[in-house]
């Protein structure tokens, strides 16, 4: 077969790849025993300035188990690649079915692919959608030419996998550079790009709702209630302090503290249990959610949210410790790429992360 819905696009709504955060969805169940090659390409810098010659190495990695006429290319989103999506999985799967040579790419600015020294200022203006994007029409020109292994994929087809923002890519590569890219499998892609955007959390309730109960929300929202009300005393905010074992204590009175700790003590929790969960492990959070032998509705949350690993060793709740985090450029540092945000495009992208605040 060659993918039927070459000229349509398949857009699925709900996968584990809906992300909130700056790391690559868990890889899947590994079906191959090869083990996939790391490969670099120089790729321009800028391809829409014809004078400006510099490049930098992007990062790929290649499994050839089933290559014979055709080419899958997972694209990597605002993450660090692994090899474990060239082993198993979707794209594993249709590369099989396609005889193709799967690929993985990693986006510009992610992992190890760092045009260059540092995260600073100047060079984040080469961070858009539209340079990523000529960077896989590059790959694939690259893999397509004479100069990859004598030309084997010259006549290849050429279908993209991506998911969340990278599904988005794949979409817009499709539409951008139609001559190259065959067909497209858009996964939970967010096309439709909304500043404040509370379908996310609404498809995380209605998860925790089907997997979960109605008994589950309703003791979230009552655990929620109970921490606002808490947050409106000197007090109450210490007592909210200690129950979620924030870094340092809330100060309640500034909105911004507030927000720091929702959104990492609240809203990432749910969405990590949710975006990451294996089957079981919804029900598993709300048979904690709902333990009635915790009569107080947030202290019942609290218990949930501290035992997670993502509020580890405590839950951060000061605006300005993450403003300093994220002002660091180095590439190692923590926060490097949520600081990077998603690239923007006439700044469309930019998300309700903290990006950078000059
Ligand atoms: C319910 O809370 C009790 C007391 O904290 C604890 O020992 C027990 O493990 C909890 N049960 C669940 C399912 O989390
Ligand atoms: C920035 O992050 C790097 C890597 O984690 C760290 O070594 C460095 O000390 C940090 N710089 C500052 C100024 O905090």
């Amino acid at each position: 077969m060659w993918f039927q819905a070459s000229s349509g696009l398949l857009l699925l709504l709900l996968s584990p790849c809906l992300a909130v955060q700056f790391r690559e969805p868990p890889a899947p169940t590994r079906q191959s025993t090869r083990t996939p090659v790391e490969g670099w390409i120089d790729v321009r810098l800028n391809h829409f300035m014809a004078s400006d010659t510099q490049t930098f190495k992007m990062r790929y990695y290649y499994n050839d188990e089933f290559a014979a006429d055709n080419i899958v290319i997972v694209v990597g989103g605002e993450w660090q690649i692994t090899p474990g999506y060239l082993t198993g999985g979707l794209a594993y799967e249709l590369a099989e079915k396609s005889r193709a040579a799967l690929f993985y790419t990693e986006h510009r600015f992610y992992g190890l692919t760092r045009p260059f020294e540092d995260t600073s200022l100047p060079g984040l203006a080469y961070l858009t959608v539209d340079q990523a994007l000529a960077d896989l029409a590059q790959f694939i020109e690259y893999v397509k030419s004479d100069n990859f292994e004598n030309g084997r994929y010259r006549n290849a087809k050429v279908a993209l996998e991506g998911c969340s923002y990278a599904g988005s890519m794949v979409t817009w590569m499709r539409l951008a550079y139609p001559h190259l890219v065959d067909a497209a499998f858009s996964d939970s892609g967010p096309l439709y790009a909304q500043e404040d955007f509370p379908e996310y959390l609404e498809v995380i309730t209605e998860a925790i709702r089907s997997q979960g109960s109605e008994e589950c929300l309703t003791s979230i929202q009552q655990g929620m209630e109970r921490v606002v009300e808490l947050l409106g005393t000197t007090n109450g905010a210490n007592q909210v302090s200690q129950m979620f074992r924030t870094c340092s204590p809330i100060d309640a009175s500034n909105a911004l503290d507030v927000a720091t700790f929702f959104w990492y003590g609240i809203t990432e929790t749910f969405a990590y249990l949710v975006q990451y969960a294996r089957p079981g492990q919804i029900a598993q959070a709300c048979a904690a959610l709902n333990n009635n032998t915790v009569s107080d509705p947030a202290q019942r949350l609290a218990d949930w949210i501290t035992s997670r690993p993502t509020t580890q060793p405590c839950v951060k709740s000061k605006y300005s410790d993450e403003v300093t985090n994220h002002r660091n450029t180095s590439f190692d540092s923590s926060d490097a790429t949520s600081k990077s945000s998603f690239p923007s495009s006439r700044n469309v992208y930019r998300t309700k992360h903290f990006a950078r605040i000059t």
